[in-house]
């Protein structure tokens, strides 16, 4: 069970998640493998959380469960009160779409469709007009400096560009819950230091709860919160 250290969340704050137990096996033929074994933590609304730990210790896995990509064995993942792992496959994809955008490890953008198309994509998908979400992505394209790049394909832009283009994609349809899995991992530390003012600058305009998976501890170190993943539990860092 993790110390949930209370001073690391402000009392003014609203807690937004909430991780009760959680727990993932994976069944191989070699046989099972525990990756968590009871998960508790909290987030308050607009709280910025680092998510620390070494290879293989399970942060992946974790943050496909609080983004609703996998289910959890046991345990439960409360969103602003509401149990997530209880709501039909309706529900889950409006809560996907309306209250969470996702960075992944590997951006995972659309190789044949542009910068500007692929931040358009869940907008498009969640039954938007083509005009508005083509004027909202042109802007988080903008506000992620990528405004001469809008027509480039991934392939033509570079490392740090296709993560400027996933976390703009992960804004578009103005999510409460930002996570994002080392948006900076295969990149440069200069090129990582511009995510994570890019990062901040985000957090501050959207007013954006974040739980960003890092390997880099002094990253880590400025956010509000860091979550340290260890034998399948989390060990809360105060700040
Ligand atoms: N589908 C799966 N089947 C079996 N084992 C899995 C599966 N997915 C993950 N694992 C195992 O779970 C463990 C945790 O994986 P995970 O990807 O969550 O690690 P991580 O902390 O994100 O590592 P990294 O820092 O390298 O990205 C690993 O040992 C991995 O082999
Ligand atoms: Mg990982």
């Amino acid at each position: 069970m993790t110390s949930e250290c209370v001073s690391s969340t402000n009392k003014a704050d609203k807690i937004l998640l909430q991780t009760e137990n959680l727990t993932k096996s994976f069944l191989t033929e070699q046989g099972e493998v525990q990756v968590l074994r009871g998960v508790n933590f909290i987030v308050g609304a607009r709280q910025r959380v680092a998510v620390v730990g070494e290879s293989g210790s399970g942060k992946t896995t974790l943050m496909h469960i609080l983004g609703t990509l996998d289910h959890p064995t046991s345990g439960s993942c409360y969103f602003d009160g509401v149990d997530l792992f209880s709501l039909s496959t309706v529900q889950l994809d409006r809560f996907r779409n309306q209250s969470l955008g996702f960075v992944f490890q590997f951006h995972q953008l659309l190789p044949e469709f542009s910068a500007l198309e692929n931040v358009m994509m869940p907008a498009l998908i969640a039954g938007e007009g083509r005009c508005q979400a083509e004027k909202q992505a042109r802007t988080l394209l903008e506000e992620t400096g990528l405004e001469q790049r809008l027509l480039h394909k991934p392939g033509q832009l570079s490392g740090g560009e296709q993560q400027r283009v996933a976390i703009a994609r992960a804004l578009v349809l103005n999510p409460k819950l930002l996570i994002a899995d080392e948006p900076t991992g295969n990149l440069d530390s200069k090129t990582s230091d511009g995510i994570y003012a890019l990062l901040d600058r985000l957090h501050t305009q959207h007013e954006l709860t974040m739980i960003v998976v890092t390997h880099n501890v002094e990253l880590a170190q400025r956010m509000d919160k860091i979550l340290c993943i260890r034998d399948g539990v989390v060990e809360s860092v105060c700040r």
